[in-house]
């Protein structure tokens, strides 16, 4: 990924570049700590269809849209939705020269698109930082019995993470300052390559793990409960919930793709990029469930939350021969996805502030991230000091992560694509979208303005709309 200040924009070197820096903030916890709990909370097969559907229906044509937005703004989200509205303006006064008219309340609240996207990622790090804390313990935990002669104790090491809040605090603060030295010293480069290469042996290792999971005498239950689409099991909340998490997981809404999108080269064709990271993401998720779902139903309690993965999958190391080995493994293959994803939210924030404020890279990432912190302390403590705080039963970590994901950024996503869809020249669109070379893509442009329009906004108004409902039952 090339940093927003530099002059190297719109150089991608390598297709391969992009693909990296894309996947590699696609694939994060969302894949691996946060689908496998949203389906446990959703009852399994029936939520992962609707995600599946959705993932075509919704996520990818947001995805192009943000992408594409991305390419032809050259900019990062705050400033271009700012230089669209200037844009409206400066036409409307050419229209009506002295006219005074008034610019349309859409073209006008631009500007707070981009900036509502620029919170969500300063929240979304904060407590995406605390999880990764958590990444971190577990690869200790590994890491450091393989020296002594310890044994491991995956639940105890799970109790001393939830009980020691500060000890959240410590491993928080230990993330945020990593990713904080890459974005401010403009390293993202090596690093997303790095991330992206250890990709492929992270995605090996996953599919070992799965084949170990489905050895289990609960594998053929998991997988029914995984595959198997029980409609009735579905909660009133689960369309917004997975419409979330599909949001969530691909990067939209956050104005991420969109400062990606920024750096693409001009040749580059937007749709397969979008249609290949949505596909190999899912199919990540997917993974993660064969492999988390087998252990879940072999464990005596399993506590359906974000402690999920980090209680079922120890457990699976402390079992087989060679377990440790794969558990270092697999944490700092984890660590590594977590911190190409928060990379990516980083990057984004910096993007904005160092383009809005003129400050410098190093500055805007040391400001961002102090603030992230502070932010950060409250789902770090939410075990700990701040555990009796409840509501229908969720703590403080799983508000904040449903709030955000499942209400303010279905809105964003949603704004940002009737941007594309309705405030952008046609002309511009299908340039970047047509291929010459085939015909059936000015079909595909056709399907795609068709989803932004008219099929996406009556599914994220009555996703809302059902979530509501089922607040006051
Ligand atoms: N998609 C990432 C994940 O699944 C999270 C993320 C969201 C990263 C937004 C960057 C921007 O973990």
């Amino acid at each position: 990924m090339k940093s927003a200040s530099s002059s190297k924009k719109g150089a991608w070197g390598t297709r391969l570049g992009f693909y990296l820096a894309a996947i590699g903030s696609a694939f994060g916890l969302g894949n691996l700590w946060r689908f496998p709990y949203v389906v446990a909370e959703n009852g399994g097969g029936a939520f992962v269809l609707l995600y599946v559907a959705l993932v075509f229906v919704i996520g990818m044509p947001f995805l192009v849209g943000e992408l594409l937005l991305g390419k032809t703004s050259r900019k990062s989200v705050i400033m271009a939705m700012l230089e669209l509205r200037n844009n409206k303006k400066a036409e409307l006064e050419r229209a009506q020269p002295g006219g005074g008219a008034k610019l349309p309340w859409v073209a006008r609240s631009l500007p707070w698109v981009g900036f509502l996207s620029a919170v969500l990622c300063l929240i979304v790090l904060a407590y995406y930082a605390v999880i990764s804390g958590w990444v971190l313990h577990f690869f200790m935990q590994f890491l450091v019995p393989f020296f002594s002669s310890e044994n491991l104790a995956p639940n105890q090491a799970l109790n001393v993470l939830l009980d020691n809040g500060w000890l959240q605090v410590l491993l928080t603060s230990v993330h945020l300052l990593l990713v904080m030295v890459i974005v401010a010293k403009d390293v993202e480069e090596g690093i997303e390559r790095w991330v992206g290469y250890m990709m492929p042996a992270f995605v090996v290792l996953l599919i070992v793990l799965a084949v170990k999971s489905l050895s289990l005498d609960t594998a053929p239950e998991a997988l029914r409960f995984l595959l198997y689409p029980d409609f009735s099991k579905l909660r009133i909340s689960s369309l917004g919930q997975a419409l979330g998490h599909v949001l969530f997981t691909l990067s939209i809404g956050f104005g991420t793709m969109f400062t990606f999108g920024s750096y693409l080269q001009e040749k580059s064709y937007i749709p397969i990029a979008g249609f290949r990271v949505a596909t190999l993401d899912s199919m990540i998720s997917l993974f993660a469930g064969v492999l988390i779902f087998p252990l879940v139903l072999a464990s005596q309690d399993p506590i359906y939350g974000p402690e999920l993965l980090f209680q079922t999958v120890p457990v699976l190391f402390g079992n087989i021969e060679g377990g440790h080995i794969f558990g270092i493994g697999f944490f700092l293959c984890l660590y590594l996805a977590a911190l190409g994803a928060s990379i990516g939210l980083l990057e984004t924030i910096v993007s904005n502030v160092i383009q809005v404020t003129k400050m410098k890279r190093s500055k805007a990432a040391i400001l961002a991230v102090l603030l992230c912190f502070i932010v950060a302390l409250v789902p770090a403590l939410s075990s700990s000091l701040l555990a009796s705080f409840k509501m229908g039963g969720r703590g403080v970590l799983e508000l904040l992560d449903a709030g955000l994901i499942n209400w303010l950024l279905p809105i964003a996503a949603l704004v940002i694509s009737q941007v594309v869809a309705y405030q952008i020249d046609d002309k511009l669109k299908r340039n970047q979208f047509i291929d010459r070379l085939s015909v059936s893509s000015t079909k595909l442009y056709s399907h795609w303005m068709f989803a932004l329009k008219w099929v996406a906004p009556p599914i994220i108004i009555l996703a809302l709309v059902l979530q509501l409902v089922g607040l006051f039952r």
